[in-house]
This record gives structure tokens, sequence and C-alpha cells, in this order.
């Protein structure tokens, strides 16, 4: 049994690592301030502390020191970018101390937006970025940028065990779809689904590569607990490139929806393209993506039918 200190574990992707943990008998906490997730998840066996990481403190040692407390949506993000550098900077900072003063493992989630507008495509993780540093989405961008620094500055100054990794477009059950917080998928299987117009960015050429929700949690559970992975980052998505209006095309057929496609204007600094280098992933957690995009998107919109039921 190990203590765990997962931050914003009560979001989309903490859902599904503290569901796993839990399940393995560790002890997990979860502090999340709900500001992106709309119920507290989790009934019993999980110690939930609603409150901002910034502002957590504790005396406890825990074992392993999990942060993904953000808010992950360029809409919603670009309308709180103060709390989004915050999470990104304090919160991992206050994390980070938690996890030298206990000894821990500590595991960072990056993102893929740390490379910004790419020239470089797939993007390995050897590539240094392209990116406004204090444009719209720098809030997000330089945050995780940011953190990413701070975590390598903790792993060689103060030998903590860091590891990093950069999800590229996770998707899957429990995504949140509504309002603000949508992010492509889970919007476009809502508007299909509720026969509102599929609202596309642009044209619908650029590019993104999607990886299930499954897949995402089996190369994490590797990242976290094999030994010697210690000043690690890792790209953890997929390699296969999807335009948006192809991805549009795919939600409405299998929704089987009649819902129009209709364009708005692009978003500024807007990746044109997306797909992760997976050498070093593959390589080193041995691992492979295994669900297919259409297999992925069933299983999602099957989980938005049941809620609309
Ligand atoms: N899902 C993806 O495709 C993806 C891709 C790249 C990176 N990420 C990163 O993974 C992490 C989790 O993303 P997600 O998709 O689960 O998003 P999510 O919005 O579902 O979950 C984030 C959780 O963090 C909480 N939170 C936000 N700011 C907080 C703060 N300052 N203190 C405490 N709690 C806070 C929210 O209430 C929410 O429960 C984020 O750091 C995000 O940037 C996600």
């Amino acid at each position: 049994m190990k203590k765990v200190l997962v931050s914003g574990g009560n979001g989309f992707l903490g859902f599904h690592l503290v569901s796993w943990l839990q399940s393995k008998g560790n002890e997990v906490t979860v502090v999340d301030d709900l500001s992106t997730s709309k119920e507290v998840a989790f009934n019993d066996g999980v110690n939930f502390v609603k409150e901002r990481i910034e502002n957590f403190e504790t005396s406890e040692k825990f074992d392993y020191v999990i942060h993904l407390a953000s808010r992950p949506s360029p809409e919603d993000y670009s309308k709180n970018p103060v709390n989004t550098l915050l999470s990104n900077s304090i919160g991992t900072i206050r994390m980070l101390d938690i996890a030298l003063f206990s000894n821990a493992t500590f595991l960072y989630t990056s993102s893929s937006e740390v490379y910004g507008n790419a020239d470089l495509i797939p993007t390995p993780e050897s590539y240094y970025g392209y990116v406004n540093p204090n444009g719209i989405r720098s809030c997000y961008d330089e945050g995780k940028r940011f953190s990413e620094a701070i975590a390598m500055a903790y792993f060689r100054q103060h030998t903590l065990d860091v590891r990093i990794q950069r999800p590229f477009n996770v998707y899957g059950p429990r995504i949140r779809e509504d309002g603000l917080y949508g992010r492509v998928i889970p919007r476009f299987i809502n508007q299909c689904l509720s026969g509102n117009d599929i609202t596309i960015h642009g044209d619908g050429s650029q590019t993104r590569s999607f990886l299930y929700v499954d897949d995402w949690l089996a190369a994490t559970k590797t990242l976290l607990e094999k030994p010697g992975l210690s000043g690690q980052v890792l790209n953890i998505g997929s390699d296969r490139e999807v335009t948006i209006k192809d991805l549009a095309e795919r939600i409405r057929s299998a929704t089987g929806s009649k819902s129009r496609i209709s364009f708005t204007d692009r978003r500024i600094d807007d990746p044109e393209r997306r797909s992760a280098d997976l050498k070093n992933v593959r390589r080193i957690l041995a691992w492979e993506p295994k669900t297919s995009l259409e297999e992925g998107l069933s299983k999602t919109i099957n989980w938005f039918r049941e809620r609309m039921e």
C-alpha cells in the first residue's frame, strides 16, 4: 500500500488514474478546487480536499506526488489566465516541496502544448518548441514549460525522482463536454447528439492526434512505477494525424447525426499540426497505443449517450 497525493484528481484524467490507484489498495488524497470538474467524483475511499493546490498545506508524507491540477481547455484557460499560470507555477512548486519533504516520486502532467506551433512533425521530446511567450495561450503553454523547468531543477539540484509526461489530446468517458470546458471530441459529440451545428475553428485542415484514455493510463502507470526513470520526459500520445474536418465527419457518421458543419474564426496561435513522435515512449515504457480512433470514439459516444438518456 502506497500513499499517493494527486492534485486535480477529480478531473477527467485524474478520475481514471485515482480509480486505478484505489483498485490497487493505495491510500489516495485528492486536492481539487472543482474549478473544471462539476461534482466530487469519489464517494468513499479517497481523502478529498477541496482546495486550490497553491494553498494546500500538509505535514503528511507520500510515496507518490502527482500534479494534474490545471485548467486544460483553451476557451476556459484563456478566460482564466492568472489562475492557470498559478496552478502551473506556485501549484507545481507546492507539489515539488511536498515530494521533496516526503522523498517521493513526483509525476508532472505537462502537455504537447509545450511544443506550440511545431514545425517538426511528428514531434520528438528533443524539439524545443515554437511558442508565443505572451500570447493568449501563453498562460497554459508557458506555465507547462515553467513547470517542466522547475521540476527538472529539483531533479538536478535536489536529486528528487521527477518524471514528466506530455500528453497529446487524450479523450474518453468522463471528459467534460459542456460549455467553455468542451475540448474538440466531446464538443463534436455533444453537438452531434443534440442536433446542433458542428463548429470548426478555421477551415478544419489543422490536424491533431488523439489518444484513448485507457492507453494514456497504461503508459502513465509504467512511467510512475518503473524503476530508473528519474529525470525522464516522455510524449504520451498518438502518431496518427487526423484533420479536424475529418474528425467532425467521423463523429457525425458514428452518431448517425444530421448536424451541419459550420466554420468559425481560427483560434489565435492554434497549432497547425500535432502528432507525437513515439520512439522514446515505445522503447522506454514498452508501450503502444492499442485503441483505434474508431473504437475509442464509439466507446466515448456510448458514454455520452448513456448520460443523455
Ligand atoms: N486531457 C488531455 O488531453 C490533456 C492533454 C495534455 C495535458 N493535460 C493535462 O492533464 C491534466 C489533467 O487534465 P484533464 O484533462 O483531466 O482536465 P480536467 O479539467 O478534467 O481536470 C483538471 C482538474 O484540476 C482541477 N484544478 C484546476 N486547477 C486547480 C488548482 N489550482 N487547484 C486544485 N485543483 C485544480 C479541476 O477542478 C479539475 O478537477 C492537466 O494538467 C492538463 O493540462 C491533459
